[in-house]
């Protein structure tokens, strides 16, 4: 136990976060490498899928390694939310089960009552309806732009907005955003940039 203690720790931090080691690699190393050390325990060169929901503590709050539910944290996700940091030069990764559970979360962490965002023209139906029907229900506000239209973009913006969404190439309609224009846009104005990408990677 404590050899696999120690490879977690050294190997992943707090989990998602990314490893110092991979900004000295090349893209393609830290897409196979980055956040996963061989398991010091058995060898294994690829992550074990953990099957455990729960994890034994050494007494009250003594988690080994953070872990202690699936849902909060696993051992398996870990190395994959640790790489998806590295190469995207992230801090933190977070991976979930479907698209629609990250952008329910990524709006449910960043959004309050009275908040505003600027969401595609074409967004994904999914995306817009969870916005549309559920989120104006709690004081959030939206408008529309063409993710093509970086003007139209920046005049949606708003005193009270906080994130621009886009996805590039848009779904179903496969319109492209400039990433880097749409990044200055919006930290000009005080706002986060959100990229949901189904069909490209950034
Ligand atoms: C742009 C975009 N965002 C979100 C989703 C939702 O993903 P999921 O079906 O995994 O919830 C999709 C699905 O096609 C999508 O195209």
């Amino acid at each position: 136990m404590s050899e696999q203690r120690s490879k977690a720790d050294s190997t992943s931090g707090s989990g998602a976060r990314g490893t110092t080691q991979g900004n000295q690699q090349g893209f393609s190393t830290k897409a196979v490498h980055a956040g996963y050390e061989p398991d010091s325990l058995t060898g294994a060169v690829n992550v074990p899928i953990y099957a455990s929901s729960t994890f034994a503590q050494d007494g009250v709050g003594g988690m080994r390694s953070g872990f202690e539910y699936a849902r909060t944290g696993n051992p398996t996700r870990r190395p994959l939310e640790a790489n998806l940091a590295a190469i995207e030069s992230g801090t933190y990764g977070r991976a979930f089960s479907s698209g629609m559970a990250a952008t329910d979360a990524l709006l449910r962490a960043s959004l309050r009552p009275g908040d505003h965002l600027v969401i595609p023209n074409d967004a994904y139906g999914g995306t817009f309806r969870l916005i549309d029907k559920v989120f104006t229900q709690w004081g959030i506000e939206y408008s529309v732009a063409a993710v093509s239209d970086i003007d139209a973009v920046r005049d949606a913006i708003r005193p009270n907005t906080k994130l621009v969404w886009v996805e590039t190439p848009t779904n179903p309609l496969l319109n492209v955003g400039d990433i880097a224009a749409l990044a200055e846009v919006a930290h000009e104005k005080n706002t986060k940039l959100v990229v949901d990408n189904t069909f490209a990677s950034p």
